[in-house]
């Protein structure tokens, strides 16, 4: 079943900015990765698809419910970006009024925010007041509060976005015990990195809009590039499916870079140095830069626009 679905999904302010035409499906029990550089409309779009922003056009459903109706949001949970708790309570009291807000029944509630502190790596600091909370504690408090109502889904907004690398990586590991534990969580990040290490299936988004979307692996579909560690430059000529060469001498080592054709041709190239007398010391892949991924992306929807309006 799909747990988040939409369907031209588009949010525009004005005429201008936002997000247009987003159609994605994201099934249950996954990490799905919403991927684009600052002002690519993610966050539009995450607020549209909770009902706090009105959709231009389009429509979408969270867990079968229409967007913008209670029912919707019943089962979900959000971690809004860069949001301002009011700093005058303390850690628990904010969770006890959003427990009263989710309308956590009275009894459980001190249990549970004892179990989401925990989860958010707070235990012992959550009586401390927000105003004297770190950036990187405030957005672990904001992270206690998205989960607090155990939601199906969790949309997180930029999570990360004031956290140390231990932080991080916390984080890392709550979105994925959360998918463990059978939840789906909606990233919004635009670092590559992060996507890359926790998402199962990933948009990339782009000015607004939706540029590639897929399973990561998929998504990572620059040519394939390996080095090789032999003792002397080679001096066979290059096989064709060797789109690139270059070679760098170290003392008694030379390293050679072969950007191939595909990655079935790691296989053969080192079949045919070996057939050429030429011996390996070493071989590595290299993987390509997030980055690059990234813009090939970006490129390969301008080159179908502009072949599109021909
Ligand atoms: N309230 C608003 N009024 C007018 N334009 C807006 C508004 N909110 C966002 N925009 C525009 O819509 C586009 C997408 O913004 P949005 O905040 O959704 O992007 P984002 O991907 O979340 O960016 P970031 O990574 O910086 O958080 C931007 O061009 C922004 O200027
Ligand atoms: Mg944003």
């Amino acid at each position: 079943m799909s747990v988040i679905e939409t369907n031209a999904l588009t949010k525009t302010y004005n005429g201008k900015g936002g997000i247009s035409d987003v159609t994605l499906s994201v099934g249950e029990g996954i990490i799905y990765g919403f991927l684009g550089p600052n002002g690519s409309g993610k966050s539009t779009f995450v607020r549209t698809l909770l009902g706090l922003l009105q959709p231009t056009s389009g429509e979408g459903y969270i867990l079968g419910e229409p967007i913008g109706t209670t029912k919707s949001r019943e089962q979900v949970g959000y971690l809004p970006e860069l949001f301002r708790y009011p700093d005058w309570l303390t850690g628990r009291q904010l969770l006890e009024s959003h427990a009263e807000l989710c309308k956590i029944p009275v009894r459980q509630r001190k249990k549970r925010i004892e179990e989401v502190v925990e989860l958010v790596g707070m235990t012992g600091r959550e009586n401390g007041r927000i105003s004297g909370f770190s950036k990187g504690m405030s957005q672990r408090i904001g992270l206690a509060c998205a989960i607090l109502n155990d939601p199906k889904v969790v949309f997180l907004d930029e999570p990360t976005s004031a956290l140390d690398p231990i932080g991080r990586k916390d984080v890392r590991d709550l979105m994925v015990y959360l998918r463990d534990q059978g939840k789906t969580v909606f990233l919004n990040s635009h670092l590559l990195y992060e996507v890359e290490s926790v998402c199962d299936h990933v948009s990339i988004v782009h000015q607004g809009d939706m540029v590639a979307q897929g399973p990561w692996r998929e998504l990572m579909v620059t040519e394939a590039k390996v080095e090789v560690v032999t003792d002397q430059p080679i001096t066979v000529p290059m096989p064709a499916f060797v789109t690139e060469y270059q070679h760098k001498n170290e003392r008694d080592r030379t390293r050679m870079i072969f950007q191939l054709e595909n990655e079935s041709d790691i296989p053969n190239i080192i079949h045919y140095l070996s057939s050429h007398q030429t011996p390996i010391y070493e071989v590595k892949p290299i993987t390509p830069h997030l980055e690059d991924v990234f813009l090939y992306w970006v490129n390969q929807k301008k080159e179908n626009m502009y072949v599109d309006n021909q």
